[in-house]
């Protein structure tokens, strides 16, 4: 908990520009009770639970006391950003939180503030309104130049928050429902203005707690990520189960000239027991915006069912920056088609400024201890020519290849590495390198400090008409 409160207190300080939206979730243990004091003539709701998080808030407040409606018609845009506009005077007062009681609440986009506390009812549904006057256009983020793709701006995120600290979305495994109607309509509009709709995006951040939450992107829009962290420092992703068009969980830092320029990486991250379903995408990618680097991830106990790769690496040159000491453990796959993918002809620039000697550096890779069945093609691996990705580690690996399988399994190019027990038989840049090679491939024993931040047990009590 200091630790963490001195390292907010840092990243105030050092970072002029924090964008912070924090989702982080919780509540195994979670209890709540109802108790119902109705007097005759003013009858009140009493609600009081428990929930666990990395601060408790002095301050609480339901949703419905800002005129709330969880009846998924009554769009509630307006409650929430003046529910959170209210409770923000309490972020110098030991902070606030704002329950979301069970229910449909349809809304667009709203923002945080900081020293916040969103906790959803486990069975309280945000629902993505599809009006798109409710979905405000943001200015591009300055690592991203004109915008992910779009010269216009970006939609924000359903839940977002620029220039924050000490923010938590949590809840008894509450739903973040991203309809598939509305996108569908994105798609239409993403078209045309080409813009993200990611659902969860912190960025510029750092001490980030991702826990137990549920994502259901629709599978039809191609740009509904699940779970972003763009240029952030110590994020915990766990306990999340992830439906998406998307790459369930993309780690980001900036793009091309922008990105090189901004040099915000992403370094620090834990994802652990994360469920996909992606079918068009992969469980984690890496990129392709990597420009600010990428270091040190570890990813373990990962289950991904009909998704296209298990991991995927995605840069190109123009990029620069590094993908670096990336450690996955434990991944369960059913129906993929590939399991490892890396490209390092991703294309996709901001724009024709790219500098086209700005070569991304992609090393230390390490994958090991993977079961995988029914897959169409266990490898494909294209690094970049002159500028191959290195030192990839792979061990333990059994891809059990389904009925209709390529013939050839591993395609690579440009690659170097080695392995050791994988199936089927690696391609020749990777090298069998026999038995077990002292153990396997490398995961750090250490635990990084968003590992050693104390989880609180809070205690909320509100009292509403
Ligand atoms: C972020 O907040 C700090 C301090 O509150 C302020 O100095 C800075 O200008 C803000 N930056 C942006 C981009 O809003
Ligand atoms: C959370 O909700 C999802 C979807 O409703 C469900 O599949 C999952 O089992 C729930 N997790 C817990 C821990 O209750
Ligand atoms: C798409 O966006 C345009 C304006 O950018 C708007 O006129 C149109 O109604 C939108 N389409 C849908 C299906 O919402
Ligand atoms: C190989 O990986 C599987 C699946 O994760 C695991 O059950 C097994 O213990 C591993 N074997 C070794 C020798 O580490
Ligand atoms: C294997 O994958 C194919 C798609 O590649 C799918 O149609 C089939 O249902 C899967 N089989 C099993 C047993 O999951």
């Amino acid at each position: 908990m200091e630790l963490l409160r001195r390292n907010s207190i840092k990243t105030q300080v050092i970072k002029s520009l924090l964008v912070l939206v924090v989702v982080a979730l919780i509540l195994r243990g979670g209890r709540e009770q109802r108790s119902s004091q109705a007097k005759p003539t003013r009858p009140r709701k009493f609600e009081s639970f428990e929930y666990s998080a990395m601060s408790c808030r002095a301050h609480s407040a339901s949703l419905t006391e800002f005129g709330g409606v969880g009846d998924g018609k009554t769009s509630n845009t307006k409650a929430f950003q003046t529910a959170i506009n209210q409770l923000s005077q309490f972020a110098t007062d030991g902070g606030a939180q704002l329950f979301v009681p069970a229910g449909k609440w349809l809304t667009g986009s709203f923002s945080l503030t900081s020293h916040f506390t969103l906790y959803l009812h486990k069975d309280a549904v945000l629902l993505a309104s599809q009006d798109l006057n409710e979905w405000p256009v943001l200015k591009p983020l300055p690592s991203y130049g004109r915008g992910r793709d779009a010269a216009a701006g970006r939609y924000t995120s359903l839940i977002f928050g620029t220039n924050l600290t000490d923010v938590i979305v949590t809840g008894d495994n509450g739903t973040v429902d991203g309809q598939g109607e509305f996108c569908d309509i994105q798609i239409s509009n993403l078209t045309l203005l080409n813009s993200p709709n990611w659902n969860v995006h912190p960025v510029y951040s750092s001490n980030i707690l991702v826990q137990g939450i549920t994502i259901i992107a629709p599978i039809s829009s191609p740009n509904t990520d699940g779970i972003n962290p763009d240029s952030c420092t110590n994020v915990r992703i766990e306990d999340c189960y992830i439906l998406s068009g998307d790459d369930c969980v993309a780690v980001k830092s900036g793009w091309d000239e922008y990105g090189i320029a901004f040099g915000m990486p992403t370094k620090q991250l834990v994802i652990r027991r994360l469920t996909c379903i992606s079918p068009y995408s992969a469980a984690i990618a890496l990129g392709s915006e990597m420009s600010g680097g990428i270091q040190d991830v570890r990813a373990e106990d990962i289950v991904a069912i009909n998704t296209e790769s298990a991991v995927r690496i995605k840069t190109a040159v123009g990029r620069g920056g590094y993908v670096k000491d990336i450690y996955v453990r434990r991944m369960t796959l059913h129906t993929m088609k590939w399991v490892f993918k890396m490209s390092g002809d991703y294309g996709n620039h901001a724009d024709g400024n790219y500098d086209k000697n700005a070569f991304p550096e992609i090393t230390g890779i390490n994958y090991r201890d993977v079961v995988a069945d029914n897959v169409t093609i266990a490898a494909r691996l294209e690094g970049i020519a002159d500028h191959p990705f290195t030192g990839i580690c792979m061990s333990n690996v059994t891809i059990g290849l389904a009925k209709k399988a390529k013939k050839q399994p591993w395609t690579c190019t440009d690659i170097q590495g080695i392995t050791s027990g994988v199936t089927p038989t690696p391609c020749g840049l990777l090298p069998d390198q026999g038995a077990y090679k002292s153990g396997g491939c490398d995961f750090p024993a250490d635990d990084l400090p968003i590992d050693m931040v104390e989880i609180k047990k809070c205690t909320h009590r509100i009292s509403y008409v």
